[in-house]
């Protein structure tokens, strides 16, 4: 089968693999179209070429002898497992209990705009921060760097919840993107925040999810940041934040990390099953849409690497995705 792999050089190549086959609770997938994440291009290169790709969607080519949900001709969307082979192959393993229906009213290549950042939204929002999934009734969410992968599809679940979304973005192009999505507030990540949440009417935020970099927003979300609030991140920081007014406040820090339930495969790693499930039938009912915003083809090293460029510029809105094998 074909496939693209990050070799020891550091390089994306094309080349041939096995196809596997599946056994215990795996799905063989034929992959179809793949979305690329930052985390692609953070991988480092190892001894032996790896195979990269954390967004999926495909149609089921055979089911291992103990799967339950899926047969072969289901089409499926999913984001996978990081210590396994990712999906830009094109036959691809993956736990059926990670794994969700497509959108029947999706193409491939804009079902695979979701998984990852849609499992990311979702546990950031619902199971780290505690929000409801619905009737929310307006309660303030600042939600920093909403124009990213991550953020597009936060800023809707959040909305869909019933909060009251306030998204940041930098540019006048990622700021529209933000507000289309359904955001109520815009404010700039690059300046103050305080002043531009004032003009906004809010004095404080009881919730802040931070889709992107924790650093150099660590101090003016906290300073945003209610007594007894909550703030969760999606990045550890890379330097030394100062914990003294988070601590001051009562205020909880969780993290979000949507790769921990399959690396450790923790009792409840079926709920990615179930966000994924009900997420197709939140699209599938018109609530939220596709977070694509550019199209490559094929699925290759070439399309890759120019992907992967455009991530690394840290100003694409939206998701990168890229279909069919040429
Ligand atoms: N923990 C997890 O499970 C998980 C999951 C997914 C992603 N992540 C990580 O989260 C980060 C974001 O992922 P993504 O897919 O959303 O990335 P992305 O799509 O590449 O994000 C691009 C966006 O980042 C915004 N941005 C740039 N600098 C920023 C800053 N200093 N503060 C706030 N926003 C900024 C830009 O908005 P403007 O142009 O408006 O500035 C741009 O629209 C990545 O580092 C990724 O590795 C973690």
């Amino acid at each position: 089968m074909r496939a693209v792999v990050l070799d020891p050089s550091g390089q994306l190549r094309d080349t041939e693999l096995v196809k596997p086959s599946p056994s215990g609770r795996d799905l063989l997938v034929r992959v179809e179209a793949v979305a690329v994440n930052p985390v692609d291009t953070k991988q480092r290169a190892t001894d032996t070429p790896r195979v990269l790709g954390f967004d999926v969607a495909g149609v089921v080519e055979e089911t291992g002898p103990e799967c339950e949900w899926f047969r072969p001709g289901d089409a499926v969307f999913y984001a996978g497992d990081i210590t396994r082979p990712g999906g830009f192959s094109e036959y691809h393993l993956v736990d059926e209990r990670i794994v969700g229906r497509k959108p029947s009213t999706l193409t491939f290549a804009e079902a695979a705009a979701l998984p990852l950042t849609t499992l990311t939204a979702w546990e950031g929002l619902f199971d780290r921060l505690g929000l409801p999934e619905q009737g929310a009734h307006g309660t303030p969410v600042l939600l920093v760097g909403a124009a990213g992968g991550v953020g597009s599809i936060a800023v809707q679940l959040a909305k869909l919840a019933g909060l009251r979304v306030i998204g940041t973005a930098s540019r006048e192009a990622s700021a529209a993107w933000v507000r289309a999505l359904g955001a109520e507030g815009v404010i700039d990540h690059t300046k103050p925040f305080r002043p531009q949440l004032e003009a906004l009417g809010l004095r404080e935020v009881p919730y802040v999810f931070c889709l992107n970099l924790v650093d150099p927003n660590w101090d003016p979300m906290v300073d945003v940041l209610a007594p007894q609030g909550k703030l969760c991140t999606i990045l550890p920081p890379m330097g030394q934040v100062n914990f003294r007014p988070l601590f001051d406040k009562s205020a909880a820090w969780c993290t979000e990390y949507m790769f921990t339930r399959a690396m450790f495969q923790t009792a409840d790693m079926v709920r990615q099953h179930e966000i994924l499930t009900r997420v197709a039938d939140l699209v599938d009912e018109g609530r939220i849409c596709t977070t694509m915003r550019s199209k490559l083809a094929p699925i290759c090293a070439a399309t890759l690497s120019d992907a992967f460029a455009q991530l690394r510029s840290g100003r694409t809105i939206g998701k990168i995705c890229l279909e069919g094998w040429g």
